[in-house]
Order: structure tokens, then C-alpha cells, then sequence
């Protein structure tokens, strides 16, 4: 998608909490990100969306970007104005492309957040595995071909693809196309019904509280996708990550992921009242199990600096470029040639390209300190980071 639409040097506008695909996409391009951060619940700490003003924001400082990326929804189900957004990019003159790996039963729903090609936008890609029916890596890309050119697009994707089809997935993916052009609503519907009774049952258990509609509204959740179900777990004085740990090993119960502060479950047209049953069975045993403990202090959230980092060079540069380890403390004022993130709240704290600061450096190390995970890096410790030689 990325790669047909914008090309070395062009600026596209994105959302800093990217998922690395479509960092992926800004390398292989040599596209030159111009990054919106997204809102940062303070209770839950996850990223939400973008708000249409801070895009906007972007296109009046940035007149010359030839495209704006969006993410509809978030992995935890949060999605942006896409309409309003996309109406004003067009008004601009840029194009829409639009990460729907989460989103591919939106178009199925009104009670479901707009599907991104109903939103206008020119160019939808979709994990149809994740959600829908098809098999694993089975995705659809849906385009306008008004405004995006197919023959470039399919040279691109010849570019990135194997040359040898493979038919097992091509075939599961028409099976999960006709599994929805025939019982697409009732499907969904079906799962909408599913998620409201565990979300009412997950609200009742001590110590959990799951998010939704009360957001709504909320500055960068504009809506919200009921079928994302986000427990967050420190009101029972336990992390996410152990949350999901105790409710694999003992509850029998695989979460999507998990964060510092919630646990994410997704439910499908392919649960029943069984599988959720089974789901809030467990949670209500994990509630009990940690009843003793006293609700985590959230403080131990370290904000990130609010000082822009500089990019200094295209993300593609960066990665190409002759690069060398040097010491994390001693990295203020180098060119970063590698993603650094931190979860809670996901959002990248250093892409390949920016120069890193003084102030970044004491943030990785407040965070360090903390237990914090720090996610990308080649050294997982961040005693050294990859620079820019
Ligand atoms: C927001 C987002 N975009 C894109 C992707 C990549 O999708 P796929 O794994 O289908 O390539 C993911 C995968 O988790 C994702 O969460």
C-alpha cells in the first residue's frame, strides 16, 4: 500500500503507534514519516487513536505530504473520524490509506466503527485471518482505482510477494469472502451479542473493569469496537502480562495479548456461548485467586517527553546506513538506526532516523529502572543502541 503510493523523499503523514508492517513499508519506500501522536488514556494507559485535529494539524504544517496513513481501530479497538479525516485529506489533495488489519468485519455492522472504503479512503489492507475466516497471513487489499493506480500496485506487490501463489491460503480467503457476502450481518451480529454478555459479565467481577462505550467521545476515540474486549487487571494488583500468564496456565484461556495494565480477548463469529463462558469463567477465577491483593499504584507510568524528536534522516536511510553500537547513555545527539517502544503504551519512543535526545535517554532509563520491557532493539537491554555510524 505504502509502497504504491509514495516514494523516496515523499512525505506521508502516520499515526507514532504504527504497527513495525508498516514501518516495514516506510523503509522499503524511503517514504519520510510525519508522525501524529496518538491520545494516551490515563486510567487504562494504551494508546487510543489520532484526533482529527491533530491530522489536521499535520496537513497545514506539512503542505507538501502526498498521503496520510490511519489504523482502523487500534488492536484494542479504538478508530479515529476516518470520514472526517478523509474528507479533509482529500480536500488537500492527499491519499488515504487505511490499516484495517483489525477492522475487516466493520463493514458488516452499523453498531461497528465505518469501514475505511465506505469512509472514502482510497486504499484498505485487511487482515482477513485475524478476524474473519481465511487462514493465517490470508489479507485482502481493497483499492479505488480512481485515484490509485492497479498496475503500479501490482507491481509493488509483485515486488514483495512470492512469485508462487499458494492457493491453500488464496482458497480460504475466497471461502471467508463468500462465508461473509452470505451471512456477513448475521455473523457479526452474532458476535456483538457475544461480547455484550461478557462485557456485562466482566464489569461484575471484582477487581476488573473492561472499557467501551463509556469513551466514547473521548479525545482520539471517536468509536469503538465492542467485539475488543480489554480487561484491565490492576485493580487486582497484578500486571497484564501475569494476568494473561495465569489465565493460559491455569484458566486454560489464550489471550490476544497483554499490556502492563490489561489483557485483551477478541471475540469472533467463530466463539460461542461456550468459548465465552469459558472466558469469564476464568476471569472470574483469576479474580478470586488474587482477591488479597491491594490495587496497583499507576504511577509507576512514566510519561513520555513531550520534546519532539528530530528526524533527521528517512527511516530507509537510517537502515541502510553504515551503523554502530554505542553505549545508550552516551547516545544523546546520534542518529537512531533502530525502533526502540515500550509497552505501556506502544507508542515507539525511537524510529530509525530520529536523533535521539538528552531527554529520550533519561526516559529509556526511568523506564529501565522501573522493570519496563523495552521492545526492538537489538540489544534487549538497551545498554547499546544502534546508531548511525
Ligand atoms: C495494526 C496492525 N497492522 C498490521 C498488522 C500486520 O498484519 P498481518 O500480520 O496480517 O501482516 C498487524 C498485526 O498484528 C496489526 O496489529
Amino acid at each position: 500500500m505504502i509502497l504504491a503510493t509514495v516514494g523516496p523523499g515523499e512525505k506521508i503523514i502516520v499515526p507514532r503507534n504504527i504497527h513495525r508492517s508498516v514501518m516495514g513499508g516506510l523503509i522499503l519506500s524511503g517514504a519520510r514519516p510525519v508522525f501524529v501522536q496518538p491520545v494516551v488514556d490515563p486510567q487504562l494507559q494504551i494508546a487510543m487513536n489520532v484526533t482529527t485535529e491533530s491530522v489536521a494539524a499535520a496537513i497545514r504544517e506539512h503542505p507538501d505530504a502526498k498521503a496520510v496513513l490511519l489504523v482502523n481501530p487500534t488492536y484494542y479497538g479504538v478508530a479515529a473520524d476516518i470520514a472526517g479525516i478523509t474528507e479533509l485529506a482529500h480536500r488537500h489533495g492527499l491519499l488515504v490509506l487505511v490499516d484495517e488489519a483489525h477492522g475487516p468485519h466493520f463493514h458488516f455492522s452499523t453498531e461497528l466503527p465505518v469501514d475505511g472504503m465506505q469512509a472514502g479512503a482510497d486504499i484498505v489492507v485487511q487482515s482477513t485471518h485475524k478476524i474473519l475466516g481465511a487462514l493465517s497471513q490470508a489479507s485482502l487489499l481493497h483499492c479505488r482505482r480512481q485515484r490509485i493506480s492497479v498496475p503500479r500496485l501490482e507491481t509493488m506487490l509483485q515486488l514483495t510477494q512470492s512469485s508462487s501463489p499458494n492457493y491453500i491460503l488464496l482458497a480460504s480467503l475466497e471461502a471467508a469472502v463468500r462465508q461473509m457476502a452470505e451471512a456477513g450481518p448475521e455473523l457479526v451480529e452474532r458476535a456483538l451479542r457475544l461480547a455484550r454478555t461478557a462485557r456485562d459479565r466482566i464489569q461484575e467481577i471484582p477487581g476488573l473493569f473492561c472499557f467501551g462505550a463509556e469513551r466514547l467521545g473521548a479525545p482520539g476515540v471517536f468509536a469503538h469496537d465492542p467485539t475488543k474486549l480489554a480487561v484491565t487487571v490492576s485493580g487486582l494488583g497484578i500486571q497484564g502480562n501475569d494476568a494473561e500468564m495465569w489465565l493460559r496456565c491455569v484458566g486454560k484461556v489464550q489471550a490476544e495479548l497483554s499490556d502492563w495494565n490489561n489483557v485483551l480477548f477478541l471475540v469472533t463469529q467463530a466463539d460461542d456461548q461456550v468459548t465465552v463462558a469459558r472466558l469469564t469463567d476464568a476471569l472470574q477465577e483469576l479474580s478470586r485467586e488474587h482477591s488479597g491483593g491491594a490495587a496497583r499504584s499507576q504511577a509507576l507510568f512514566v510519561p513520555l517527553p513531550a520534546e519532539e524528536t528530530l528526524l533527521a534522516l528517512s527511516p530507509r536511510e537510517a537502515m541502510f546506513s553504515r551503523r554502530e553500537p554505542v553505549s545508550f547513555a552516551a547516545a544523546a545527539g546520534r542518529i537512531c538506526a533502530e525502533t526502540v517502544t515500550c509497552y505501556p503504551p506502544g507508542i515507539p519512543i525511537l524510529v530509525p532516523g530520529e536523533r535521539v535526545t538528552p531527554a529520550v535517554v533519561q526516559y529509556c532509563q526511568a523506564l529501565r529502572q522501573q522493570g519496563f520491557t523495552i521492545l526492538g532493539p537489538e540489544d534487549p537491554t538497551l545498554n547499546t543502541l544502534e546508531v548511525v555510524a
